[in-house]
């Protein structure tokens, strides 16, 4: 795999979406040059918000956790490009929107850390876990030229 097909899972969370920040996101996303391979609006069913934050279970903010994602719908996505987990991660800020930079999604629209607005995966390995988990390989879509990827990555 080269460099350039890091991928990596983005959602924007319940909150995010009844605040009207889907396009926020996205813009932002798309802003530093990742290629978008998958977009999904969903009400994730319980057993797949499960699945998703797997890692949390047993952890005080687990049931809340859960409750919130299931809350309504989000919006699931995958992107492409180079050190992608890093810039999406970077892009949406601390955990805790009370630490996250200005500049950053939650440093600039959040307040509470159980209503932070966006997931982002943590690791190339969760986000492969993850993207597999909310789509079908047939999902993705990864053949279009990103028109500008080489002014963005230089290759
Ligand atoms: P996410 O997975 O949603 O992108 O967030 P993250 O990596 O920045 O943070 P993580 O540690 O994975 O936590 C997952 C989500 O659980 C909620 N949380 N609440 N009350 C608490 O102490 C607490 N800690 C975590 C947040 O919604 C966090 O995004
Ligand atoms: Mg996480």
């Amino acid at each position: 795999m080269s460099d350039m097909e890091e991928r990596t899972f983005v959602a924007v969370k319940p909150d995010g979406v009844q605040r009207g920040l889907v396009g926020e996101v996205i813009r932002r996303i798309e802003a530093r040059g990742l290629k978008l391979i998958a977009l999904k609006f969903v009400q994730l069913p319980l057993e797949v918000a499960l699945s998703h934050y797997c890692e949390h279970e047993g952890k005080p903010f687990f049931d809340d956790l859960v409750k919130y994602i299931t809350s309504g719908p989000i919006v699931t996505m995958a992107f492409q490009g180079k050190h992608a987990v890093l810039i999406a991660r970077s892009v949406i800020g601390a955990t805790n929107p009370v630490q996250a930079a200005m500049g950053t999604i939650r440093g600039d629209f959040a307040a509470e850390i159980g209503r932070n607005l966006v997931h982002g995966a943590d690791s190339v390995e969760n986000a492969k876990r993850e993207i597999s988990l909310h789509f079908k390989d047939s999902e993705l879509i990864t053949t279009w030229h990103h028109t500008g990827e080489q002014w963005i990555f230089g290759s």
